[in-house]
């Protein structure tokens, strides 16, 4: 088993498409290892996304992922890193495949309802970020 990190981002939350994204989470395998509905502040959208620092999307990314609150989850799954991204679909909605969550739900290549670790030293840098192993199955 391998746990992976997930957001459902504040777009899909104020869309009501909450319920709809966890299940088909849960269809496409995932248990969910937890879960919790956070609106996120100006410094942790920075942190969590510093990677971005220098891309000249960071700033509208940072004003978007605090616009509204968000779902943060760890999901298992075995190669549950890839197996999640394959299942968000790509970045940008026009290139997400059929039958993913991005083509089903996203409206933009910023406003794009899900996010997922893209490694595993990602992930293990993501779950911590907002869980404490005590609030984790
Ligand atoms: P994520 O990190 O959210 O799972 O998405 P990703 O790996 O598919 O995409 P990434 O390249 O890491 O970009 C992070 C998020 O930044 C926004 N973005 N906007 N305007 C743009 O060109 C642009 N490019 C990326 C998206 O919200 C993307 O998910
Ligand atoms: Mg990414």
């Amino acid at each position: 088993m391998q746990r992976t990190f997930a957001i459902i981002k504040p777009d899909a939350v104020a869309a009501g498409q909450t319920g709809e994204i966890l299940a088909h989470i849960q269809k496409a395998g995932f248990k969910i290892g937890g879960m919790k509905m956070k609106r996120l502040s100006q410094l942790e959208a920075e942190g969590f996304y510093a990677v971005h620092k220098e891309r000249p999307f960071y700033g509208s990314l940072v004003k978007f992922m605090t616009e509204g609150p968000v779902v943060v989850l760890v999901l298992e799954a075995e190669d549950a890193i890839r197996k999640w991204r394959d299942t968000m679909g790509a970045t940008n909605p026009a290139n997400a495949a059929e039958g993913t969550i991005r083509k089903k739900f996203a409206t933009s290549i910023e406003r794009n309802c899900v996010h997922g670790s893209d490694a595993p030293e990602t992930a293990a840098v993501e779950i911590p970020f907002f869980f404490s192993s005590s609030e984790l199955l």
